[in-house]
């Protein structure tokens, strides 16, 4: 989607085996619109060539202070001035020690010291073994370069090259793209905790039939992942989805439509915003049966009654934090005809400042929508745009309804 349009990204590479997906992380900047100029460490250079980065990037990568190339013989500060983000990705244990003591011996840390602090942020993707990075000096350096202002963007789990099993892996280029994009989000939720349901649920009927519908949950994690980039604490719950869990974001999965209340409940004690996406079922089966419901001959379907499920929304919205105004809550609807007559309805209905309609057959499912905002004020509309894009301008409306928040302690 171009997120990264217009941004001048310097990728420094130092030594480690991750520097292969240093590689697919150089090309998925570029694809979301960045530029992207590659400093690389002479250890760096030991796992990957600078002609594989180049090719990549589409710009001859610097490894060396004394290229001749810069007119004024100074790499360190051009480089640095230029760029909106300095990301180190893999970044050693040595590298992190070294811009702890502030050296300056070689380029990548040299421009790292020289660049302007306020203006120019520096994310660091570590990678290393296990122990060194479980290390009380590892750990003691990364919270002083996090204390300098360096912004230290974790590590994944699992098999790492050495043989062993444990903390310390590179984050996926996937993820350090995901986190560089959420950085450079506007920060309208900042202090917030947000709370959001999304998905279907599954109404058991035996141990292996249910009632469901074809929610796929992807507004709702959309809406998810933008909260978060907007600087909120966010808690997703959600039904059953194939769905990845954006960076950063809680998530507590649930089947049915009272798992989702007693789920929501928990946090809605202290969430500042909840948006209510999912698409609960409105009956279950009222006698979910223990054992698998047998065909038994006769040639006669089984009756089921349903008994109704609780409106987990309406339930919320009528709680002391939402009443009283400390939990702002956000009802959607999915219609198929007379949007904003149904909206206006459900929102006095559900007792919501503000209901979001979209209609349902042209939004399940699907990667774009359509979305209709209906409030005290009056209406506006969202035109058609991706989840995704939506899913942002929804958070920052949601912003602007906010009663601001007490100054934090
Ligand atoms: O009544 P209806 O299902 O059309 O309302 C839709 C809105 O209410 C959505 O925000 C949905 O997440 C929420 N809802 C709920 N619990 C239910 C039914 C709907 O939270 N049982």
């Amino acid at each position: 989607m171009n997120e990264l349009a217009g941004k001048h990204i310097v990728l420094g590479l130092t030594g480690g085996v991750a520097c292969y997906k240093a590689a697919e992380l150089c090309r998925l900047l570029i694809k979301e619109g960045a530029t992207v100029q590659v400093v690389m460490t002479e250890a760096a250079e030991q796992f990957i060539t600078p002609v594989t980065l180049q090719a990549l990037s589409g710009r001859t990568v610097y490894g060396s202070q004394w290229d001749a190339r810069e007119p004024n013989n100074m790499p360190h500060i051009n480089l640095s001035r230029e760029a909106d983000a300095i990301v180190i990705a893999p970044c050693s244990a040595d590298f992190i020690a070294r811009l702890v003591q502030g050296r300056a011996d070689e380029l990548l840390s040299l421009l790292c010291l020289a660049r302007p602090i306020e203006r120019v942020p520096l994310l660091l993707a570590p990678a290393m073994n296990r122990e060194m990075w479980a290390h009380p000096a590892t750990q003691r350096n990364l919270a002083q370069v996090a204390q300098d202002g360096a912004v230290v963007l974790g590590v994944g789990s699992g098999d790492q090259a050495c043989g062993e099993t444990g903390d310390g892996r590179m984050l996926e280029a996937e993820e350090i793209t995901e986190e560089l994009i959420a950085f450079f989000a506007p920060k309208h939720l900042a202090g917030h905790k947000v709370l959001v349901t999304a998905g279907p649920t599954f109404e058991a009927m035996d141990p292996v039939r249910g009632i469901t519908n074809h929610s796929s949950g992807k507004m709702g994690f959309h809406i998810a992942r933008a909260a978060r980039e907007a600087g909120a604490e966010v808690t997703l719950v959600a039904g059953p989805v194939h769905l990845p869990t954006p960076r950063g974001v809680r998530r507590v999965d649930v089947q049915s439509a009272r798992q989702m209340l007693a789920a929501v409940e928990q946090q809605a004690a202290t969430a500042t915003v909840f948006v209510a996406t999912a698409a609960v079922a409105d009956w279950r089966p009222a006698q979910a049966s223990e054992q698998k419901i047998k065909k038994d001959g006769s040639g006669l379907a089984p009756t089921l009654a349903f008994t109704e499920n609780p409106d987990i929304l309406a339930s919320v919205a009528q709680s002391d934090r939402a009443r009283s105004g400390a939990l702002y809550c956000v009802g959607f609807a999915a219609e198929s005809h007379d949007l904003l007559a149904h909206a206006t309805a459900k929102r006095a209905r559900k007792g919501v400042p503000l209901l979001v309609g979209n209609i349902g057959p042209a939004a399940f499912g699907q990667d774009d929508n359509a979305l209709l905002l209906v409030d005290a004020g009056g209406h506006r509309e969202l035109p058609h745009a991706s989840k995704r894009l939506l899913a942002r301008q929804l958070v920052q409306e949601i912003a602007a309804r906010l009663p601001s928040l007490p100054p934090r302690a």
